[in-house]
């Protein structure tokens, strides 16, 4: 018997990209490969990729850097870049770095044991086809970072939204749903398995949609409730939402169901009309709005974070001051928030001009920040004093006498651990706060 191959997998990205690495993970372990925790020693190493911004490319391209040292050491040594970097790039990537030997696209993962054994014989083995299929849904992911307590289920992959600034639809493909009962399937299996909390993931979670042989289709906020009613004590999230398609038969869902989170990740991008048509974004700020006032009153204590792009194709300040403006009308609890970046072969990178200037980019980035932090500390300020259910992850990052974890509202909590243990229900006091938590004790 030959030794088992050593497989190193590194991410990127978002959670979707988290999850595809366990989808990878699963299918090499099927295939008699190991996985590693430790690059030095691999036999194999993938490194899957995020295109989103210019920066994210540029960390990854520096790993692979380093990674080219390790080669030189160890010239059997197997490097693959998979995921979005992979797709956008393609065969670039082996002009970039000559230590690269495999280049594998987000809907090919399947074919990832015979492309690894293919490329110690070939030079530059790449598989980037973008599939108009689910392809991944009867596999269990491997789950690779999760304590056992938390785990991300995809339900749906692609986009077909192309805001004009954005590269997802480009590297992910168009949009495509999961067969319902395979995710009903994982979830029974990660319930038994003792988990306490799935997310249900995918660009566009809204755009589900499901038709079985008889006709009947399955949307959203049906397969939402499906899942909370796996089991009462298993919590249910979901991202992302798309503000255009958000419908209030979704947030009544959200309201019929205690086990589902009361947490929504709403991306604004911009708060000017004029910049969001620009964006084909399908939503005016209005719209936007109404969308927020149905949250809060559909589902009384909802949170809502978002997403913001500063400095987009001819953001004037008026433009700016009005997505300020319509910050602190969602009190969002908190955000993601970008300087634009052009990304070759979106519609925005080929037919506007960049023409904010990189200070003004900056400064107008810094507002949004500050005043994302005075809404967060309002919020947080206003927690103190109540007792909140919270789900206990694991010990805190500043201490092994203190366990963290999250509220329904999706705010972390950081208490003294007493007897509670990961995984547990506990009620917590909130008697404070720190810049990136609330903090309490257990009552
Ligand atoms: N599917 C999700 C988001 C995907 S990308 C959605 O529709 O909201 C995550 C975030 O990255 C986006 O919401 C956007 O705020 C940001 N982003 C995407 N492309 C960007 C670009 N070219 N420059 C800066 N930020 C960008
Ligand atoms: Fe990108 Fe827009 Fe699709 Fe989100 S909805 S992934 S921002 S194109
Ligand atoms: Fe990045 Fe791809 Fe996700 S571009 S944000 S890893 S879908």
């Amino acid at each position: 018997m030959p030794e088992p191959q050593r497989v190193y997998l590194e991410t990127y990205g978002c959670q979707m990209n988290v999850n595809d690495s366990e989808v990878v993970a699963a299918i090499l372990k099927q295939h008699g490969f190991v996985i590693t925790h430790e690059a030095s020693g691999a036999d194999v190493i993938l490194v899957n990729t995020c295109s989103v911004r210019g920066n994210a490319e540029q960390r990854v391209l520096g790993r692979l850097d380093y990674f080219r040292q390790l080669k030189k050491k160890t010239p059997s040594l197997v490097i693959g870049v998979l995921g979005c970097m992979a797709e956008r790039m393609k065969e670039q990537l082996f002009d970039k770095n000559n230590a690269i030997d495999l280049v594998v696209g987000p809907d090919s993962y399947r074919l990832l044991p015979v492309l690894i054994h293919r490329s110690k014989e070939e030079r530059g083995v790449m598989h980037t086809l973008l599939s108009q299929q689910e392809n991944y849904e009867d596999i269990l992911p491997e789950r690779l970072s999760s304590g056992g307590i938390s785990a991300f289920v995809t339900i749906m992959r692609g986009c077909n939204n192309y805001c004009a600034y954005c590269v997802v639809p480009y590297v992910r493909g168009r949009e495509r749903s999961r067969n319902p009962q395979t995710i009903i399937a994982e979830v029974k299996d990660l319930v038994s398995k003792g988990y306490k909390e799935v997310t249900l993931l995918g660009q566009n979670v809204n755009s589900y949609r499901w038709e079985d042989p008889s006709g009947k289709t399955l949307t959203f906020a049906g397969l939402l409730g499906l899942v909370a009613e796996v089991n009462p004590l298993l919590r249910v999230r979901f991202a992302t939402s798309h503000p255009k398609d958000l419908s209030d038969d979704i947030l009544q869902v959200m309201a019929g169901y205690a086990n589902i989170c009361k947490s929504i990740h709403l991306p604004l991008q911009s708060g000017s009309d004029a910049v969001l048509r620009k964006m084909n974004r399908g939503y005016s700020s209005e719209e936007y709005m109404k969308r927020i006032e149905a949250v809060y009153s559909i589902v009384p204590g909802c949170t809502v974070t978002t997403d913001i792009i500063a400095g987009f194709c001819g953001e004037t300040e008026e433009d700016h001051q009005a997505t300020l403006n319509i910050m602190r009308r969602a009190g969002y609890d908190y955000a993601y928030m970008f300087k634009y970046n052009p990304r070759p072969g979106t519609y925005a990178a080929e037919h506007y001009p960049d023409d904010v200037p990189d200070e003004v980019k900056t400064r107008r980035l810094n507002e949004i920040i500050a005043l994302q932090q005075e809404l967060s500390e309002k919020n947080k300020q206003a927690e103190k004093g109540k007792i909140v259910e919270v789900l206990v992850e694991g010990p805190s990052k500043k201490s092994p006498d203190e366990f963290s974890g999250r509220t329904s509202q999706n705010r972390v909590v950081v208490f003294p651990r007493g007897n509670s243990r990961p995984g547990d229900y506990v009620n917590v006091l909130i008697t404070g706060y720190t810049p990136a938590t609330l903090t309490g004790v257990i009552r």
